[in-house]
């Protein structure tokens, strides 16, 4: 499959450009929350392709339990009056290219959720005439849901990407990733969980959710490092080895690092296929070289803000 992050990013502009003046509740981005959104365009289409009827699936859904407004904009005064496709409209438009595909929205933001269901509404030709009612639900409501309307021949791409690790916790991670025919990229929020884990010691609301969020106590063994990147790899590592164990699924981590280096979080996908981390390998290699700044430049490119890339 060709793929680009300029036409991926071209597109959608393009897909929400009718609803710029729309007045709505936007989410406010940096220009890194692209990437994560490069990513799930990237995987949307295939995962599609390998749990189709091809393959002897039956259904399949886009899942997107922090689903946002479905539109934002940026922090970075240079791109005021630039707007982007948040997940839940990029998983809506590919969840109505084909019979056997659909979509389920929810977020705990009332306003986000009403903003979204008007967007959806305007949004015919893009979504091929097809219409979804996001609901106001929190992450816990939505994996119960998700895993009694899971049957036999359905396959789910859940998009995990909450604001912070908190209503994370593991149980409900857990009953999630063992799940067959259920893939996840998770948005694992390496900088803050290291730095909330370092504090960890003093502030017992941290430690707390900290124990909720792996689901035992033996990520403290990690407190003895210092330094908080090496903090932040090791519990990265440890939460990876914890998913792998629960489902024997691949976990493939994706860095998402702030201009001038900062990691901020990695992107997790897990997938139990084959063709799956294929893919997802091919990704990374993509999303490597889409670092922050270049696609700082390309959006500047594209909207007529710099004449060339260089
Ligand atoms: C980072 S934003 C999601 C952005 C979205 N993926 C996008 O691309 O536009 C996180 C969202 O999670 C919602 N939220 C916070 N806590 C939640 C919970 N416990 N369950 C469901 N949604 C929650 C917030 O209202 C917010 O819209």
């Amino acid at each position: 499959m060709i793929f680009s992050f300029q036409t991926s990013i071209a597109e959608a502009r393009r897909n929400v450009a009718h609803l710029r003046g729309d007045g709505l509740k936007r989410s406010t981005g940096d220009i890194w929350s692209i990437k994560k959104l490069l990513l799930l365009d990237y995987y949307l289409p295939s995962f599609k392709l390998i749990c189709s009827p091809k393959y002897n699936f039956k259904e399949w859904y886009y899942v997107d339990p922090f689903c946002g407004s479905g539109l934002f904009d940026f922090t970075d005064k240079s791109l005021k009056n630039e707007v982007y496709a948040g997940s839940a409209l990029i998983g809506a438009i590919n969840a109505s290219k084909h019979d056997y595909t659909n979509c389920i929205l929810s977020d705990t933001n009332k306003e986000n959720i009403d903003a979204l269901n008007r967007r959806i509404g305007a949004s015919g030709i893009q979504l091929n005439s097809r219409t979804y009612q996001a609901q106001e639900r929190g992450f816990e409501d939505t994996v119960n849901m998700v895993l009694r309307t899971k049957r036999f021949g359905m396959a789910m791409l859940i998009f995990v990407d909450p604001d912070g690790y908190v209503p994370i916790k593991w149980q409900l991670m857990e009953r999630l990733v063992k799940e067959v025919g259920i893939d996840v990229i998770f948005n694992f929020m390496t900088y803050t969980i290291a730095l909330n884990a370092s504090a960890s010691k003093t502030n017992h609301t941290h430690e707390k959710n900290l124990n909720e969020f792996f689901g035992d106590v033996m990520w403290k063994q990690h407190l003895t490092t210092m330094n908080k990147n090496n903090l932040g790899s090791k519990l990265l590592l440890y939460y990876i080895s914890k998913i792998q164990i629960a489902s024997g699924k691949n976990v493939i981590p994706i860095g998402v690092h702030r201009e001038k280096g900062k990691k901020l979080y990695d992107l997790l996908v897990i997938t139990r296929s084959g063709a799956g981390t294929k893919v997802i390998q091919t990704a990374k290699k993509i999303m490597d070289k889409a670092t922050t700044e270049s696609i700082h430049r390309e959006f500047k490119v594209q909207s007529g803000i710099q004449k060339t890339l260089f």
